[in-house]
């Protein structure tokens, strides 16, 4: 059921919802989150069974004030205050120590906490109505891409949770930048909305996980699994001549439809897209952040078409390319692989 927060009966039945252990997703500025009383343990394994998520896999507790936060960590560091007063609300996400409050489902047993303000107002007046925080995870079933509207949440789980708030497309649309702020330096354990660039410029030099092959560097649990995937392979497009390779492609007997997933300067070099051709377009390459806000509704674009396999740009690294980059590395394939294949 869409739940429209802004009628006062609809407020009610989701805050109401919430308080009796139910799930019901809201909106953010990254993507759409499945959310549960984060401080009842019952309300949040709903999650996990609804989501068919490994139970080692941490959840994120939404908060819609800073005050909050005293009652779930045991310990704020400088730097994680600094990060909070830059960015919240907003896509950012701290590792902190847990307090006795947050419970082993929350963490997965981690001996630390994943908290975030996100910067919606529907939801931190949800989260203000419940007067507890709100665990969250992306509001897909485990491994499926993200949802950036409410219909992709609907889609996913239907009557399966009490309901979810219409909030728009999601603004940002890639998951929110994790930061452990528990480690000195701090590890950013998935790059996501704000730019590593941004935070660095708060806090100084931070690492990034997966760069380093050192035990002493913390991971996000989640970044083990399979993740953001549609139902046909991608493949993707690197380097020079990128309309070549897909043209080049498209002149084999390959199965139709076939999805492409790409920029604007792509596109132009096509030309003009045949009509068993799925185009989902990208924005420009010099401005990452359009590639990260359109990604993961193109990519339920071809779920929907049933396209037979996808081609997919790449991105620079850097700002919000740099999670951009991670989401398409996580589900797709390198163009060799494509040739290898066939
Ligand atoms: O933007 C977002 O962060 C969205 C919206 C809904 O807020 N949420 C989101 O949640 O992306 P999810 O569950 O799809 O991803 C959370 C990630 C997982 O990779 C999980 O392993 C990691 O956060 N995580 C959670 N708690 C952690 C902890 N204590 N230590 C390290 N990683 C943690
Ligand atoms: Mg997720």
């Amino acid at each position: 059921m869409i739940l429209d927060i802004d009628n006062d009966e609809d407020f009610r039945f989701a805050v109401e919802a919430l308080r009796e252990g139910r799930l019901i997703a809201f909106p953010t500025e990254t993507v759409y989150g499945l959310g549960a009383d984060g401080l009842n343990p019952d309300a949040c394994r709903r999650i996990y069974e609804a989501k068919g998520r490994p139970s080692d896999n941490p959840l994120i507790l939404h908060i819609a004030d800073l005050d909050e936060i005293e009652n779930l960590t045991i310990e704020l560091p400088d730097k994680g205050r600094q990060l909070a007063e830059a960015f919240w609300p907003g896509p950012l996400t701290l590792v902190l120590e847990r307090s006795a409050l947050v419970s082993d489902v929350v963490t997965g047993g981690l001996d630390t906490v994943a908290v975030r303000m996100p910067d919606n107002e529907l939801t931190r007046r949800l989260i203000r109505g419940v007067g507890r925080p709100l665990a969250g995870p992306s509001a897909n079933v485990s491994g499926k891409p993200s949802p950036t509207l409410a219909q992709h949440v609907a889609h996913d789980f239907g009557e399966r949770i009490a309901g979810v708030i219409e909030g728009g497309a999601c603004q940002v649309g890639v998951e929110s930048t994790i930061v452990d702020v528990t480690v000195e330096p701090p590890v950013i354990l998935r790059p996501g909305g704000i730019p590593r660039e941004a935070i660095e410029a708060v806090i100084g030099a931070v690492v990034m996980a997966g760069k380093v092959d050192d035990d002493s560097v913390p991971k996000a649990p989640g970044m083990k699994y399979r993740h953001y995937a549609p139902q046909a392979a991608v493949y993707r497009l690197e380097g020079a001549h990128r309309a070549e390779k897909i043209r080049t492609r498209l002149s084999e007997q390959v199965e139709r439809p076939v999805g492409i997933l790409i920029s604007n300067e792509t596109l132009e070099q096509l030309g003009i897209v045949p009509e068993d051709v799925i185009c989902w377009n990208m924005g420009r390459l010099s401005h990452p952040e359009e590639g990260a806000k359109r990604l993961f509704e193109g990519l339920r674009r071809m779920d929907a078409f049933q396209v037979r396999e996808i081609y997919i740009d790449t991105w620079e690294r850097t700002g919000l390319g740099e999670a951009l980059m991670n989401r398409i590395d996580k589900l797709s394939l390198s163009w060799d692989e494509l040739v290898l294949n066939k």
